[in-house]
């Protein structure tokens, strides 16, 4: 195996900041403030002034100042909005009028503006900095997706907190992830930036990036607050189709919804943000219900609520605000305290507490929450700490990472005849298709401050791995985009038309040993507002592969895409299949590294791929229905399509290694067990095949009969092993009582007890299988 990064080693990548207060920050504070600032620096870990001295000084345009982030000139994350020029965003600052900004980046511009804000400013407050620091800063790792399909937390833990560093260095305080949102729609493009369909993944996941982004200290200068979003049910857009309309049960909701929501909770996120979508006729922005019930009151969120991008303008839009002072009045009484881009709350909190139409003690509530993250930030203490000038990321273990976190999220989805890993003493390889050598798209969606084009292509790393013992060719095959300008805020235009290169591909297919051919999306072609009605092969890539495989059978499809692909024939025509993501940076060579064997792929899908769009949504943890399917397939009067299996592509949780695992003896701590006592399950896993491997052994229940249906499936937890040839362990899995529960529609854990089946294996399709019964607490026997 190659080496790989530590989390201890990563953690000391950089030498820890004097966390002491700088003399200037501690000056400045005092100068434009009276207040009481110890001057003591080694005694101002904590507070150095009182937040509430400080709101009661604040007149109201300053309160609402607080309260709006104002989008910088510098990048470009939503419509752009009437924007003044530069000198226009200061005078702002300057007013006190802003509280945080997004998308302004690097040293120089966040310097900037934190010096009129601290130097220039009435009260001289900090700004909060905040940016889509999504899977990486400048060193770019796996699509969040791609990542979890590692179902690696310690590595996605380390990858969060790699991206910290570098974007830390550069001004930033808070990134806008993770996304923890549950979607089960491959047609939805933001697929691509979530944890999968399952929310027992997501929610291991979501404490995972949580971690590692905000590390054990949110005042360290190396650590980023971290922003759960979107809440909620954004990820359930109706028929997949971005910012549309969600209508969702509320049993869906508490128990597929909520979970990661739940889990970053409990793990600290300092901030949760809003969603653009509406909930049931409520948009998220203005759902007190949800925001100040279920997300304050039963989930106990205690920390800022912000807006997404103009959504609380976006309230008049939705039909349910007249007007934006009264969508001004309606987000901050449903709970969300600061607005994002949106103009609301700078222009009409004033107003609106001036005419007694908000109470200002609403108003003060939510100034509280931001100057508390300022102030857990460290940012009272000295406001550039974050600015830059600290020591810089290791560059050696940057690129280590991404390769590491990119070759465990390549999911091996298909290999006949074991066509992978390519043989020793091969020829000649031929590297096919239009994003074969390409060094833009693997860097995927929101790639931050990456330099364009800047990842190594699937062509330089097969040549770096093999390029000595074989030859390697390369035919692009056909273009994926036509020849238009492109970007994260432009419409791709695909190729449907020009088949030129097709010919000359198939001809070096037909001369070359082997094929490897990478189709599938440009990074632009998933993400926010990259929803597809097809999520097939884009443009003429399916004559391509026709072409390609037919010229020689011996041929590796690698699909580079943000979402899972429908491409039953295709998959059907190759050799093997690749699921090979937008892997970040060190792509090529991370793919280079699963075709040589060099790593064993041990990926796992955390979303199902579908057989054909119409079956989307699909998910493995789907209800039984009243008519599941029959074996008996002469009669029609049961759930299915005309035209298509009810079975997905590949399931949630498959991933193939080149060994093989066989488990066995699934073992239970007792058949029979009292509710509220914990349930062990035990399973043997062997590795039977002749390389060293690493496998996710994978526990799932079903509760075949409760007060509200439940589903066929649920994971309930999941092991990694890494097993020698012949080498087997024993995977345990430690059942909480709540493992049994769901939530009730209000949110209420329910256990029931009664008969729990129990399934281990390798994927949600392949499962040894057995069966407990929960006894009530206080009987000896069902007496039900
Ligand atoms: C809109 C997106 O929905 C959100 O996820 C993102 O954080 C903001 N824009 C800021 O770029």
């Amino acid at each position: 195996m190659m080496h790989h990064t530590t989390p201890r080693r990563l953690a000391s990548l950089l030498p820890a900041h004097a966390r002491s207060l700088s003399a200037a920050a501690a000056l400045l504070w005092t100068a434009a403030t009276p207040l009481a600032v110890a001057q003591d620096t080694a005694t101002v870990d904590t507070a150095p002034v009182s937040i509430d001295e400080l709101v009661g000084r604040m007149t109201m345009a300053e309160k609402a100042g607080q309260l709006n982030m104002l989008a910088g000139l510098w990048d470009v994350t939503g419509p752009v909005q009437e924007r003044g020029p530069e000198r226009e965003k200061y005078e702002a600052i300057r007013n006190g009028k802003v509280g945080a900004m997004l998308n302004v980046t690097g040293v120089d511009a966040t310097r900037t503006a934190q010096r009129i804000a601290v130097e220039e400013s009435r009260l001289g407050i900090p700004l909060l900095f905040g940016y889509d620091v999504v899977h990486g800063y400048e060193t770019m790792f796996p699509t969040p997706l791609a990542e979890a399909c590692s179902w690696d937390l310690d590595l996605m833990r380390r990858t969060a907190a790699a991206a910290a560093i570098e974007a830390t260095d550069e001004g930033i305080h808070w990134t806008f992830a993770p996304m923890v949102d549950v979607s089960r729609d491959a047609r939805w493009g933001r697929v691509v930036e979530g944890a999968g369909e399952d929310p027992y993944l997501g929610s291991k996941i979501a404490v995972a990036r949580v971690r590692g982004f905000q590390g054990e200290d949110l005042a360290d200068p190396q650590t980023v607050a971290a922003c759960l979003k979107h809440f909620a049910a954004y990820g359930f857009a109706e028929a997949g189709r971005d910012y549309n309309t969600v209508d969702i049960s509320r049993m869906t909701l508490q128990n597929v919804v909520m979970p990661p929501f739940r889990a970053g909770v409990d793990a600290g996120a300092v901030s949760v943000m809003t969603a653009f979508n509406e909930v049931n006729g409520i948009p998220a922005t203005a759902d007190r219900a949800m925001l100040r019930g279920v997300l304050r009151k039963d989930l106990g969120f205690g920390g800022l609520v912000l807006s997404d991008y103009g959504s609380c303008q976006h309230l008049v839009l939705h039909g349910y605000a007249s007007n934006l002072k009264e969508a001004a009045r309606m987000s901050l009484e449903g709970g969300c305290d600061m607005d994002m881009e949106g103009n609301a709350y700078a222009s009409k909190l004033e107003e609106l507490v001036k005419s007694g139409v908000v109470p200002e003690s609403l108003v003060d509530q939510s100034v509280y929450r931001v100057l508390d993250l300022k102030q857990r930030l460290g940012l009272f203490d000295d406001p550039y700490r974050y600015c830059g000038g600290g020591a810089r990321a290791d560059a050696e273990a940057m690129t280590a990472l991404s390769r590491e976190a990119g070759r465990k999220s390549i999911v091996l989805l298909h290999n006949r005849d074991n066509a992978l890993p390519i043989a020793e003493g091969v020829g000649s390889i031929a590297v096919i298709g239009p994003l074969a050598d390409d060094r833009d798209a693997p860097l995927g969606t929101w790639r931050a401050k990456a330099a364009a084009d800047s990842a190594v292509t699937v062509l330089e790393g097969v040549q770096a791995a093999l390029g000595k013992h074989a030859k390697i060719s390369h035919a692009e095959g056909c273009r994926l985009l036509n020849d238009t300008p492109r970007g994260f805020a432009l419409k791709s235009s695909v190729n449907e038309t020009d088949l030129t290169g097709i010919e000359e591909a198939a001809e070096l297919a037909a001369e070359s040993d082997l094929v490897l051919l990478v189709v599938g999306e440009d990074c632009y072609q998933s993400g926010e507002a990259r929803s597809r009605a097809r999520i097939d092969l884009p443009g003429v890539q399916p004559q391509l592969v026709k072409a390609v495989t037919a010229a020689n059978p011996n041929t590796v499809i690698l699909l580079m895409s943000g979402r899972p692909l429908a491409v039953p024939e295709e998959c059907e025509l190759a050799a093997a299949v690749l699921q090979v993501w937008h892997l970040g940076s060190q792509s090529g060579h991370a793919i280079a590294d699963v075709l040589t064997g060099a790593y064993n792929p041990s990926a796992k899908l955390a979303a199902s791929v579908p057989r054909s769009v119409g079956q989307a949504p699909i998910y493995y943890n789907h209800k039984n229905t009243g008519r599941p399917g029959v074996e008996d397939d002469t009669q029609v009067w049961y759930s299915h399509y005309e035209d298509e299996s009810n079975e997905p592509l590949f399931p949630f949780g498959h991933g193939l290694s080149y060994t093989t695992f066989k488990y066995s003896n699934l073992k239970l701590s007792d058949e029979t067990f009292t509710e509220g006592e914990t349930l062990t399950v035990t399973a043997d896993v062997k590795n039977i095949g002749e390389r060293a491997g690493v496998e996710t052994a994978q526990l799932y229940l079903r509760d075949p009969v409760a007060s509200r249906t439940r589903p066929v499936l649920q994971l309930r937890g999941f092991e990694q092993v890494s097993l020698e040839p012949g080498e087997s362990a024993t995977v345990e899995f430690v059942l909480q009582p709540a493992a049994f529960g769901f939530r009730d529609e209000t949110g209420n854990l329910l256990v029931e007890p009664g008969e729990f089946r129990v399934f281990v294996g390798g994927s949600s399709e392949s499962l040894l299988r057995t069966s407990c019964r929960m006894e009530p607490a206080g009987h000896s026997s069902a007496a039900d």
